[in-house]
């Protein structure tokens, strides 16, 4: 009976009070100001503004202006008028999210889109705006997480916990690369979260690239580029807070959002019309407090808790990789993805481009052997990109430089294992096991230790590099500095031809 009884205190507890408080004085643009209202209104509260026609429209007090409250609607404003009642709600704006919510699409509000019925809703209210955890509260970053994208996997590995972003201009393959990863991945869970993306892909994402497999284990976020804008920055942090209450039961989670850009633009839409003057490019101080206060949210939990690892996608507005919102966002995170429209233009999906990425967790989640064969193949692509121009306008003759014939004979070998099908998975172990073998090293079981318990001789010592036909017979030390010399020359006069 007393069960009863808390239950129903505890239904009531979710029903938000609303109280009427005020009328509404004008509507400009976005903007729906209201009266009366002193004292009783804070920003960030809800309010209900009743249309005309009776339908009441749920805004949010995003500022003040000469004792009137400035709202912002997350619907539409068509029958909104002056003299129009306006109701606070007294509660938090909060969610009630549930185990049984994997394999649902919801919207900011966290209400089911899929039309596969109402949700179950949990014991436990999430804030929808919460504050990322005190940083000495939480665990360390730990352990990898296999994506199933081998360029992920082996170049960027990514740690339990770790936040990356994806950056590249439009269309160079963003969306896709995240779709690979929610889909290959074997994290716990996956909370996805499409934030002012076009309403045709977030159809193609859940049916073509998540599939029925991958969405038994995901929440899907769906806020569309035609929604307001208030919509699109929740739900930005209804993604957040659906990733915390995984994270809280002990799961390792992937939070993916797609983009951070349009979470940005949200907020600054929301800014400007509030009357907050832009900093740069438009983009007001206010997105530049609240970029960090969203990534955040993700990283490893407390004792006892999961860990929430983000993937989050940034739209490089012009190729400019210093753009303000780039920057601000790769300043917060722990690693960056760079896409390359050139590597896209050549076919080679995914077009990560390996020398301008980085994991900051990497190399210390690695093992020395791991590390051996990462820095190899990075090694060997630097030198190759060095030269490239010269190799392609074919000044480059084979034989100059032995370190350069080893790259120019192991660029394509590394370029296909780059390559990767959308819909091929390749686990983490397989990855380095392949790479390995592409650049003719030694397989890592070198390095079980021996039976006097010492661990075997560095395998990349032991390496066996294929005497290929590409290869010099350049023996003399004089004669590689010769060379090098020699393409110095040439690759200064290259440059001074292009000047
Ligand atoms: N792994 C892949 N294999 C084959 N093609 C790919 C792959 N990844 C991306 N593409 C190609 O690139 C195109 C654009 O990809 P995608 O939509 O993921 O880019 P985006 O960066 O998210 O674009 P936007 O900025 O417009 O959101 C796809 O339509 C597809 O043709
Ligand atoms: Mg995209």
């Amino acid at each position: 009976m007393f069960q009863v009884g808390r239950n129903i205190v505890a239904e009531l507890r979710r029903i938000p009070d609303y109280r009427t408080v005020g009328r509404v004085t004008a509507v400009l643009g976005l903007l729906v100001e209201i009266g009366g209202v002193e004292g009783a209104l804070s920003v960030g509260d809800r309010c209900k503004v009743k249309r005309r026609d009776g339908v009441a429209v749920i805004c949010e007090v995003v500022g003040f202006r000469n004792e009137r409250a400035l709202l912002m609607p997350f619907g539409m404003l068509d029958g909104i008028g002056i003299g129009c009642e306006v109701e606070l709600a007294d509660t938090q704006p909060q969610v009630y999210p549930d185990e049984s919510w994997l394999g649902r699409v919801v919207n900011a509000f966290g209400q089911p889109v899929d039309g596969k019925g109402p949700l179950t809703e949990g014991p436990t209210p999430y804030p929808i705006r919460n504050a990322p955890p005190s940083a000495h509260s939480r665990q360390r970053v730990a352990g990898k997480i296999d994506l199933g994208v081998r360029a992920m996997n082996t170049f960027l590995t990514c740690c339990r916990g770790q936040r990356m972003g994806i950056f590249a201009g439009s269309g160079v393959g963003k969306s896709s690369l995240l779709s690979m990863m929610t889909r290959h991945t074997t994290s716990d869970v996956s909370v996805v979260g499409l934030i002012g993306e076009r309403g045709r892909e977030a159809r193609e994402f859940i049916e073509d690239d998540l599939g029925e497999e991958g969405l038994r284990r995901s929440v899907v976020v769906v806020a569309t580029s035609d929604e307001p804008p208030l919509m699109r920055r929740q739900a930005a942090y209804m993604t957040m807070a659906l990733s915390e209450f995984f994270r809280d039961t002990g799961r390792d989670v992937l939070c993916m959002m797609d983009s951070v850009t349009r979470f940005a633009m949200a907020q600054r839409e929301i800014s400007l019309s509030v009357g907050e003057p832009p900093a740069s490019k438009g983009y007001t101080p206010t997105v530049f407090a609240e970029l960090p206060r969203l990534l955040e949210r993700a990283g490893p939990g407390g004792p006892g808790q999961g860990s929430v690892t983000g993937l989050f996608t940034v739209l490089v507005d012009g190729d400019d990789h210093n753009e303000p919102i780039s920057d601000a966002v790769r300043g917060i995170l722990d690693g960056h993805v760079v896409l390359d429209r050139a590597i896209a233009e050549q076919g080679r999906y995914p077009a990560i481009n390996i020398l301008r990425s980085v994991s900051r967790t990497m190399p210390g989640c690695n093992s020395e052997y791991e590390n051996q064969i990462v820095s190899r193949a990075r090694q060997l692509l630097a030198t190759y990109e060095d030269m490239a121009e010269l190799i392609r306008l074919g000044a480059y003759r084979l034989g100059t430089d032995p370190k350069v014939d080893e790259a120019i004979h192991y660029f394509p070998l590394i370029e296909e294992f780059l390559k990767q099908r959308k819909t091929e998975c390749t686990r983490l172990a397989d990855g380095y096991a392949e790479l390995a073998r592409r650049l003719d090293l030694a397989p890592a079981q070198q390095e079980v230790p021996d039976a006097g318990g010492q661990p075997a001789a560095n395998p990349q010592g032991a390496t066996v590099m294929e005497r290929n036909r590409l290869r010099p017979q350049v023996n003399s030390r004089s004669t590689a500095t010769n060379a090098g010399n020699d393409l110095n020359a040439a690759k200064r006069a290259l440059r001074h031809d292009q000047q």
